[in-house]
């Protein structure tokens, strides 16, 4: 499995498999033992996702060493500030069944996550944590947060795909040794994504579908991608994209998809922020 380098030295696989909108806790396990069979060794979880359990039942049941694999999970807006962010960590430990993490985030910018922040950074010192960062943080939020924080953030897991490339904030990334991390790397298949004629032509070259060349746009630009899905022959193909390269033309050709805004979530409009609050 390729890796990333963390800005703390912490290696991340550079392919994981996210288990957001897979409610059901049996079907979540199975696709968790399926991703892990089928190579993957990073989960992403959270909280709210209320499928931390199965992630846990299916590491375990994996025969695999802990430290063979990389657990990430996310504390959610009603848990954040210093001592409910120390609670909602001490029950996802539980709830996985590990007594540690690889990964932390906070799930979204809002809230008092400075306060999550210290916890995390206490929590991190003490072992409990390989590597902290936030989910969904736009340039400027980022920036605060680096300058009043001890712990520069590992990762940022924000929107990306080819419809929305995040290149202006993959410079600040940059300038702050700050990993990027995509979500909905399909764009959740929004926008006919799988069927696109640009991707699928790329694909032709290669014998890989538009899903593999996205993955591996996403991989070549050093950006780390957690595509999910329910589907074992899917999720073996998203897996299946370490024998071949995308050319500079075809990187181009994919940089002149971006439509430079988010299609699933935009914490800057009001509504949205409305929306996210009122999941619990
Ligand atoms: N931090 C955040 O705020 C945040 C927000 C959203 C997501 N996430 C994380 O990011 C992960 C991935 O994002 P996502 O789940 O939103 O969306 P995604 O990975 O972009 O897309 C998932 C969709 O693509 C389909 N799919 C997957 N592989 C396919 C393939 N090879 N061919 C055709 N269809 C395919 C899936 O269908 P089937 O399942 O039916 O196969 C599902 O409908 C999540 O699971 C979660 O861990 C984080």
């Amino acid at each position: 499995m390729r890796t990333i380098r963390l800005n703390n030295g912490v290696e991340i696989p550079a392919l994981g498999f996210g288990v957001f909108q897979i409610p059901d806790l049996e079907e979540c396990k199975q696709v968790v033992s399926d991703a892990i069979v089928a190579g993957y060794r990073l989960i992403d979880t959270a909280s709210i996702y209320k499928n931390e359990e199965a992630v846990g039942e299916a590491i375990r049941e994996s025969g695999l060493l802990r430290s063979d694999l990389f657990i990430a999970s996310k504390v959610w807006i009603h848990d954040t500030g210093y001592e409910r962010t120390k609670h909602a960590f001490a029950d996802t430990l539980e709830k996985l069944g590990t007594d540690y993490l690889d990964l932390y985030l906070i799930h979204m910018p809002f809230g008092d996550y400075y306060g999550s922040w210290r916890a995390m950074e206490e929590l991190y010192e003490a072992g409990k944590i390989r590597a902290i960062g936030v989910c969904n943080f736009n340039a400027d939020r980022l920036i605060d947060l680096c300058m009043n924080v001890k712990i520069v953030p590992a990762i940022n897991q924000i929107e990306t795909h080819p419809f929305c490339q995040q290149t202006q904030i993959l410079e600040t990334l940059k300038e702050y040794d700050i990993r990027m991390q995509a979500w909905g790397p399909f764009a959740e298949g929004r926008n006919g994504i799988f069927g696109n004629e640009r991707l699928t032509a790329i694909g032709r070259k290669y014998g890989k579908t538009a899903a593999q060349v996205i993955l591996r746009w996403h991989i070549q630009r050093g950006v780390i991608a957690i595509p999910k899905s329910v589907h074992k022959e899917r999720i073996e193909e998203n897996f299946a994209i370490w024998d071949f390269s995308l050319t500079e033309e075809d990187m181009t050709a994919i940089a002149g998809m971006d439509m430079c805004r988010g299609m699933i979530l935009d914490v800057l409009d009001p509504s949205e922020i409305h929306r996210v609050y009122a999941i619990r």
